[in-house]
This record gives C-alpha cells, sequence and structure tokens, in this order.
C-alpha cells in the first residue's frame, strides 16, 4: 500500500527549549532562515506525501499561518519587485495539503499521534516529530516508506546511540536482520537508560504505521507520568503483527534540544549553499 498522508505531532510545550518557547511555537524557532516544521513538512514533501495533518494545541496559530498564504505579504513583495522573496513565500503554501488538529490536552506522543485517527484512518500513515532535522540524499522518511511498501509492516527509523542516547530515545531489541539497514524488531522500551537498554538502537522520530496503530494506542497504558508512549504503543502492535526498523542513511540533528540545535545550525550553516563559505570564515576567525 502506497503511504499518501503523515501526521506531525506539534502541540508540545517546548520546555527542553525555554525561555525560547514560551510566547512562540518550539515548531518556528528558527534553523538559518526556516522554522524547524518547514524542515520536516520538506522531508515529507521529498517522499511524494501531499497530505498532512499538523497536532496543534493552544498557542500554535502561527504554524498554521506559516503554511498559509499571506495575501498582503505577498502583494508588498511583488510592488516591491522582491520576485525572489515572493517565489519563496508562495511555495510554503504549496507545498502540501493541510489539515490542523487540536490537542486539548498533552498526554503524550502516542496520544498525539492518535488525535490523527480521523485522518488516518484505514490507510498507512507516516509520523514525524519536528524536533530533528534529517539532512539526508534520499529524504528519511522515504528510506521508511520504501522499507514499508516492500514489507507490508510497521515501520520505524533507527539510529545508533551513546549512553546518553538511551535515556533519551526509545530503544529497540533485534529479532533478526533482514538486510544491511533493515531488522525484525522483538521488543522496544521507552528511554531506559544504559543499565536497561537492549542495544545502541533507538527510535529517532520517524515511523510508518500500518493502519492498526491507533487500536494499538488505545489499549496502551498510560506511563508513570500518566502519558501514552508511541513506543509503548509500538510494542503493543508487536503482539498482532510484525515491526520493523531501517538504520537510515544520513545526517539527523536532534534541534529538540539546545545543544543539538546549535549543532544542526551550524552544520546546515556550513553545508548552506551562500552561507556556507562565510560562516566558516567566522568561525575559523572567531577560533583565531
Ligand atoms: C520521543 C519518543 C522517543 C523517540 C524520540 C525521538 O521522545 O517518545 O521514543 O526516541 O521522540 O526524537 P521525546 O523527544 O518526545 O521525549
Amino acid at each position: 500500500m502506497k503511504v499518501r498522508k503523515a501526521i506531525v505531532p506539534a502541540a508540545g510545550f517546548g520546555t527542553r527549549f525555554l525561555p525560547a518557547t514560551k510566547a512562540q511555537p518550539k515548531e518556528m524557532v528558527t534553523v538559518i532562515d526556516k522554522p524547524l516544521i518547514q524542515y520536516t513538512v520538506e522531508e515529507i514533501v521529498g517522499a511524494g506525501i501531499r497530505q498532512i495533518a499538523v497536532i496543534t494545541s493552544r498557542g500554535k496559530s502561527a504554524l498554521e499561518d506559516h503554511f498559509d498564504r499571506s495575501p498582503e505579504l505577498e502583494t508588498f513583495l511583488e510592488e516591491k519587485g522582491k520576485m525572489n522573496l515572493l517565489e519563496e513565500v508562495r511555495k510554503i503554501a504549496g507545498l502540501a495539503e493541510f489539515s490542523y488538529i487540536r490537542q486539548a490536552h498533552m498526554l503524550g506522543l502516542g496520544h498525539a499521534i492518535l488525535m490523527g485517527e480521523g485522518f488516518g484512518a484505514g490507510e498507512p500513515v507516516a509520523a514525524l516529530t519536528p524536533d530533528d532535522i534529517y539532512d539526508c540524499d534520499v529524504p528519511c522518511i522515504k528510506q521508511l516508506t520504501d522499507a514499508f511498501e516492500e514489507l507490508g509492516g510497521t515501520v520505524v527509523v533507527l539510529g545508533r546511540v551513546d549512553k546518553e542516547g538511551t535515556k533519551k530515545y526509545g530503544v529497540v531489541k533485534v529479532k533478526r536482520q533482514i538486510s544491511e539497514r533493515v531488522f525484525e524488531l522483538a521488543d522496544m522500551v521507552e528511554k531506559p537508560g544504559p543499565d536497561k537498554a537492549f542495544s545502541d538502537l533507538a527510535m529517532l522520530g520517524r515511523y510508518v504505521f500500518t493502519p492498526q496503530i491507533f487500536e494499538a494506542i488505545k489499549k496502551t497504558p498510560v506511563d508513570a507520568r500518566g502519558e501514552i508512549q508511541i513506543t509503548d504503543a509500538v510494542r503493543v502492535l508487536l503482539d498482532s503483527q510484525p515491526v520493523y526498523g531501517v538504520l537510515f542513511e544520513g545526517k539527523r540533528y536532534d534541534c529538540g534540544n539546545k545543544l543539538g540545535f546549535l549543532e544542526g545550525t551550524i552544520a546546515l550553516a556550513l553545508k548552506h549553499p551562500e552561507f556556507g563559505g562565510p560562516v566558516r570564515k567566522i568561525i575559523e576567525l572567531l577560533l583565531g
């Protein structure tokens, strides 16, 4: 089955980013010249997916405005002859078909994805956390949809992490290796820490689910913090169908925390066609 839809959970408070996120959505924090969420949307579009549901909450209206037309701004840019900027601004609204679903209570990533049930029902659906910027030749979510279309089961993205990473991410246990980068999974635990981690393979914010994910989320018990974790829901899904992991090819920047955000900003600035050269010079000067 072809994957035509994607859910982008964007309802959280962005506590790891305070005070920057006190009065602006975390997803609108700028990396170089684009808000974080635009990187995710471009990744989705790069995989040929055009229907996107963003899970939002109070105080997130900037997200909707960003992906909408902006007639006054467009007229202004046109009158001033700023055609490149005009094209750039117009392009954003045409990237995809957007829906917005409000999550009234922030009850975890699993719960946020469940809010997309009406949107995704009966079809495979991708889910992407906008905290992560993936810089890959083949968009990360496309690496997953390709695997999904071949294997027909839920696929999660995997990356290798160090001991610290086992405290920040869901960690998996492998059942068998299918090919160089594809694994069938036996189990997974949310943020186990180094002592309880099954492996150094973590689930890093990209998923392609079979339609049964929503029933699995409903059966998933809440965790100690009162939240429904998507890692636990995928575990429930494992009782009735195989789940696969794809070790992605490319780079990932965890822009959901301050240091990862700085790393991502510097790395992407150095690669930027316009800023790469000047940024390198600035860094060299600063470092003396
Ligand atoms: C979430 C998931 C976790 C995953 C991570 C990837 O955690 O719960 O399993 O590894 O995203 O970024 P969060 O970052 O919301 O704490």
